[in-house]
């Protein structure tokens, strides 16, 4: 297969792996599950990886949606992403709809998809049993393999070694699976073709749960706006909620998933926020309750999401400029996907076009 990168990122080099990922504009913003389990693993690797970032606009229509809402939440998703930290000079971001690329390689994997195998997926199990038969569409049915998509159009030449990650939360660990499965079922039929990918999950924000039900994720579609910390909150309510959130009976903030996973919870939020492991933070709120323990919680979010809200919000007053960034990162991306695409055309044996 022809090297799918010829032209790495500028301050890359053709030997660094390849990181891609996705998320969907279906809020008003994203919250703080999305940031640590996944957003905040996607600024640190645009250091030392070829980044291909997307905001997944195709996925976000697998359930009812409003079209002018759609367009305005795509542009504040992307607006957080560049505030959050990616730079576009070594982050290729960009809207997955802008690379048509994405959806005829789902349609290629899609016929390598048994109808078992994705009826499976326990995301479409969960969300479809919400909405009834009625109300489920099959794009939400082919939805992983719309993702398998997104991440195998940009796989480094498997000749190459370069390997191939992918930063999500826990959630997502299924799709990863499906995503390595198709890939290998695609290489055993045509021949090498694609890298398989490796998923990123970082340990201990990999599930963040909701403030109120802390045996549940934190989640855009499911909590309640109690039970979910937006990152362009403002920081009064944003206290609250914190102060708000369910702890558990007892005073100790001490460690213990079964007996209290709501401050379990608070503690995981803390430590990877601040960078202080969970003993640590045990020690120092020995004895002190949970008041204190919440209040200087919420303090670390707010000194965490303020300046982000700030840069949104500032990249949103100049929306030109912000889809001339995100015309930037479609053209990088198409470059690679345009060539993956080839291949994947004449392995799979499609006539070329003549001219
Ligand atoms: P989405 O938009 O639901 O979520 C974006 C990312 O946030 C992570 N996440 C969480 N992590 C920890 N705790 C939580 N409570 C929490 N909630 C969400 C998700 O795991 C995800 O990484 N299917 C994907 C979007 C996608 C994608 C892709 C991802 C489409 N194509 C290709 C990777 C590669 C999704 O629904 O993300």
């Amino acid at each position: 297969m022809p090297e799918a990168s010829s032209q790495p990122a500028s301050g890359t080099t053709a030997a660094e792996p390849r990181v891609l990922s996705g998320i969907q504009p279906t809020a008003d913003s994203f919250h703080l599950g999305n940031y640590l389990g996944a957003l905040r693993q996607w600024v640190a690797m645009q250091d030392t990886h070829e980044a291909f970032y997307c905001v997944v606009d195709l996925h976000a229509i697998t359930i009812e949606h409003d079209p002018a809402l759609l367009r305005r939440r795509t542009k504040v998703a992307a607006a957080q992403l560049f505030a959050m930290g990616l730079d576009p000079d070594r982050a290729h971001v960009f809207v997955q709809s802008h690379v048509p690329e994405h959806a005829e390689l789902a349609w290629i994997l899609g016929c390598l998809t048994g109808f078992g195998e994705a009826g499976r997926m326990t995301q479409f199990k969960d969300k479809s049993s919400k909405q009834g038969t009625s109300g489920t569409s099959v794009g939400l049915f082919t939805y992983p393999i719309l993702q398998a998509a997104d991440i195998l159009l940009y796989t480094p030449d498997p000749a190459s070694g370069r390997p191939l990650r992918v930063p999500v939360g826990e959630d997502q660990r299924q799709h990863l699976e499906l995503t390595r499965t198709l890939a290998g079922r695609f290489n055993h039929r045509f021949g090498e073709t694609f890298t398989l990918p490796d998923a990123h999950i970082p340990e201990g924000a990999a599930k963040i749960t909701d403030l109120q039900e802390p045996g549940a994720k934190m989640s855009k579609s499911a909590s309640s706006p109690q039970g979910i910390i937006d990152v362009l909150e403002e920081p009064g309510p944003m206290r609250k909620k914190i102060m708000r959130a369910v702890t558990d009976t007892g005073s100790e903030v001490v460690y213990d998933e079964e007996k209290k996973a709501g401050v379990t919870n608070l503690l995981r939020i803390f430590s990877a926020l601040e960078g202080t492991s969970v003993p640590d933070l045990e020690a120092r709120y020995q004895g002190s309750g949970y008041g204190q323990f919440k209040k200087d919680l919420a303090q670390v979010v707010l000194d965490t999401f303020t300046p982000i809200r700030e840069r949104t919000l500032k990249l949103l007053d100049d929306e030109e400029h912000l889809d001339r960034l995100l015309a930037q990162g479609a053209e990088r991306a198409s470059e690679v996907a345009v060539r993956t695409m080839e291949t994947v055309r004449e392995r799979v044996g499609f006539v070329v076009r003549g001219r």
